[in-house]
């Protein structure tokens, strides 16, 4: 595996490569992030894998200083599965000057859910994530759907853009007990850690009142996402949010769309101690 941390040095690397399949990541990867790697491998070659951790995308109370790198560890990880190129700049490098030009989405798709709680989060993630297509020119990009709304976003963003990019979903890959991989989760102590699948659990949970219910109402939803919020806190979790929405365009669905069978998806952030976790659940 080539290591390279120079936009030259890559572009020059990857010239004449036009199915050239992409992975960004922010390192300390997991098999989350190897099981992307191999579906990158099916659909495009060579695999380009990205480790840069985007201080863009950190709040200022957010954990940027302490997010784990551990490059040593993934760079191993990485040639394991055969992928052709690391792409891991400095910020110096990909960030020579302040980055003024940022790529804004739109309010009704970046200031909710995570956007809500996380300001500016998505407009760091979409400024990163372009500047890393301009570096790379992929063919196709991979993205996991354990990041619901990152997903989403990034692929309006490709198509308003009309970016040459096809961006592709990678599935969550969870540990035995449910709990979704994530970096984050070694933030967790012991105890925090055997709690932590209960996030899955409530996320199952919703899903099931859902499935049963007869008559589907917006009021009924939004009681079935109060009381798991309740739960959750009962049981010493923080909350930020349990959302019911239309897997569409992640608005809350609407009396209308719910008679007409619209596709719903659960999405959850929560805190546990110190750490938050996100999960989410289709309908
Ligand atoms: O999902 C992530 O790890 C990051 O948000 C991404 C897409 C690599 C951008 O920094």
């Amino acid at each position: 595996m080539k290591i390279i941390s120079d936009i030259q040095e890559l572009r020059d690397h990857l010239r004449g490569q036009n199915r050239a399949s992409f992975v960004p990541t922010m390192g300390n990867l997991h098999e989350g992030h190897l099981s992307l790697m191999r579906l990158a491998r099916q659909h495009g070659d060579p695999v380009v894998a990205s480790i840069f951790v985007n201080r863009l995308q950190f709040g200022p109370n957010e954990d940027f200083e302490s997010y784990p790198r551990t490059m040593q560890d993934d760079i191993e990880k990485l040639e394991r599965e055969g992928v052709y190129i690391l792409f891991a700049p400095t910020e110096r490098e990909l960030y020579p000057q302040p980055q003024e030009y940022r790529v804004d989405p739109p309010h009704q798709l970046g200031d909710i859910l995570e956007g809500e709680f996380r300001p500016g989060f998505f407009k760091g993630v979409c400024t990163v994530v372009l500047k890393l297509f301009s570096c790379v020119q992929p063919k196709v990009a991979i993205f996991g759907k354990k990041d619901y709304q990152q997903l989403m976003i990034l692929r309006q963003m490709a198509k308003q853009f009309a970016l040459p990019v096809d961006i592709i979903p990678g599935e969550t890959i969870r540990a035995e007990d449910g709990l979704a991989l994530s970096s984050r989760n070694s933030f967790l102590s012991v105890q925090e850690r055997d709690e932590a699948p209960e996030l899955q659990k409530a996320l199952r949970e919703v899903r099931e009142k859902i499935l049963q219910l007869n008559v589907y109402s917006t009021n009924t939803l939004s009681e079935i996402e109060k009381i798991a919020v309740a739960q959750l806190t009962g049981r010493g979790w923080q909350p930020d949010y349990i959302a019911i929405r239309q897997q569409s365009d992640l608005a809350p669905p609407s009396n209308e769309s719910l008679q007409s069978g619209e596709p719903l998806v659960i999405l959850t952030a929560a805190k546990l101690g110190k750490t938050r976790l996100i999960d989410n659940l289709e309908v």
